[in-house]
C-alpha cells in the first residue's frame, strides 16, 4: 500500500523507534518523512542504512501525507492535528493532547478499534500512556471474564519515559557530569514518588492519566463492569522498561488456573509461570507485555496480585501507534 508517511518528533526517543519499526516494515511501499523542531531541521537520520532529512513542520510538507505520527509536546499536536485532521490527514497522536477528548478513541489495538465512520469527521486516535497500555492489556483478558472491581497500582518507571532528556541526566549523573536534568530529585542511585507534575489531592498527573485513561478504555471494551482504581507512580534509576505491580479484586469469584488462562493465552502477554519473572533490562527490545509473580491478594474479593515488565518506547510508545495505523488500514481507512 503506497503511502506518505510523516513522523513528528522523528529525532526523539519515540519518533526514532517509530522510524525504525515502519523503515523495517514499509519503505519498499511507502515514503517516510521526518519532521522535529526547527533547530533540527536539516539534519540527517540514518535508519537501517536509509537516510532521510529532518524537515520543518509546514502546513504545505504536512499535509501531502496521508498519515501523521505525532510524537513530540502536547503543544504540538494540540496545534497541528486540528488542522491535519481538517483535511482528512490519519492523525495517531502519542501525546496526551487527546487521550480525554470524547471524539478521540483511546487505543490498544488488541483490545478495541474505532468503527471507520466515526473517524470520518475527526480523524484521530490517541495511543496511551505508557504505563496504562501495559496495565490495560493485562487487566482486560481478566476483566472480560470476571470483572474487575479495584486494583492498586504502582509503577517503577525508567528515565526513558521522561524522553531523551531523561537518558542524558541519568547518565551525566552516573558519571558525575554537570548537565540539565527533567527530574526534581536526584535520580541515579535515587527513587522518587514523583512522575510529571502534582494535580489535585495531591495525585501527580501521571497517576490522574493512569487512572482516568485505564477507565475509559476499559469502560468502551466492557461497559457492564465498573472498577476504582488507585495509582503511585514512582521514577526509578533504569534507562528502558517499565515496571508495574498490580492488585486487583473481581467481582465474579476466579481460581489462579483461571487468571492464568486468561493471561496466558492473550495476544500481547508473555505470561511467565513461577518461579520466573523479568525485569526492564530484559523486556528491552521486546513487544510484549511479561506478566509474572501471579500470586493471590488478601482484603480484596477474589484478590490477585502480579508484576509486569513492558518497554515503554515499544509497546507503551511506538510499536502500539504503528499497529494502530495497521488496523486503520486493516479495516479500510484509506479504501473508504
Ligand atoms: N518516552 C516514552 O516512554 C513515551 C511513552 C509514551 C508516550 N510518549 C509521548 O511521546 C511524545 C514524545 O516523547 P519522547 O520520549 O520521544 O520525547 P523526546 O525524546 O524528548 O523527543 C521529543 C521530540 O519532539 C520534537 N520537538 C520538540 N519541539 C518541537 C517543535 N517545536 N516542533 C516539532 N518537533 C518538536 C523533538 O525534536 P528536536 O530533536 O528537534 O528537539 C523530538 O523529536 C511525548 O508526547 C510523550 O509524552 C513518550
Amino acid at each position: 500500500m503506497n503511502k506518505e508517511i510523516g513522523i513528528v518528533g522523528a529525532t526523539g526517543l519515540v519518533g526514532s523507534l517509530l522510524l525504525d519499526i515502519l523503515v523495517k516494515r514499509f519503505i519498499k511501499s511507502s515514503t517516510i518523512h521526518a519532521f522535529a523542531s526547527d533547530e533540527s531541521a536539516g539534519t540527517e537520520l540514518v535508519c537501517r542504512n536509509k537516510k532521510f532529512i529532518v524537515k520543518k513542520m509546514t502546513e504545505d510538507d504536512l499535509e501531502k501525507c496521508h498519515v501523521l505520527f505525532f510524537a513530540s509536546s502536547e503543544a504540538i499536536s494540540k496545534k497541528w492535528i486540528p488542522i491535519m485532521a481538517d483535511r482528512g490527514v490519519l492523525c495517531i497522536d502519542k501525546s496526551s493532547a487527546f487521550r480525554m477528548d470524547p471524539r478521540v478513541s483511546l487505543v490498544i489495538p488488541e483490545i478495541h478499534f474505532p468503527n471507520v465512520n466515526d473517524l470520518k469527521d475527526f480523524p484521530v486516535i490517541s495511543s496511551p500512556n505508557c504505563c496504562t497500555i501495559p496495565l490495560a492489556l493485562s487487566l482486560f483478558p481478566i476483566h472480560q471474564k470476571y470483572g474487575i472491581k479495584n486494583i492498586i497500582v504502582s509503577t517503577y518507571q525508567s528515565v526513558s519515559g521522561a524522553g531523551k532528556s531523561g537518558i542524558e541526566a541519568l547518565r551525566s549523573e552516573l558519571l558525575e557530569i554537570d548537565s540539565e536534568t527533567p527530574f526534581p530529585k536526584k535520580i541515579a542511585y535515587n527513587v522518587f514518588p514523583f512522575v510529571s507534575h502534582f494535580v489535585e489531592d495531591g495525585h501527580t498527573d501521571e497517576e490522574f492519566k493512569i487512572k482516568e485513561e485505564l477507565k475509559k478504555i476499559l469502560y468502551t471494551a466492557v461497559p457492564e463492569f465498573q472498577f476504582s482504581i488507585d495509582a503511585t507512580s514512582v521514577r526509578v534509576p533504569t534507562f528502558v522498561g517499565h515496571g508495574e505491580s498490580v492488585t486487583l479484586g473481581l467481582h465474579k469469584p476466579a481460581q489462579k488456573s483461571d487468571i492464568v488462562q486468561c493471561l496466558s493465552q492473550y495476544e500481547g502477554i508473555q505470561y511467565e509461570d513461577f518461579p520466573m519473572f523479568s525485569t526492564p533490562l530484559e523486556c528491552e527490545g521486546k513487544d510484549e507485555v511479561f506478566v509474572s509473580r501471579l500470586r493471590p491478594a488478601e482484603n480484596f474479593d477474589s484478590g490477585y496480585s502480579y508484576w509486569l515488565v513492558c518497554d515503554n518506547l515499544r509497546k507503551g510508545a511506538s510499536l502500539n501507534a504503528v499497529q494502530i495505523f495497521l488496523k486503520s488500514i486493516e479495516v479500510g481507512f484509506f479504501s473508504s
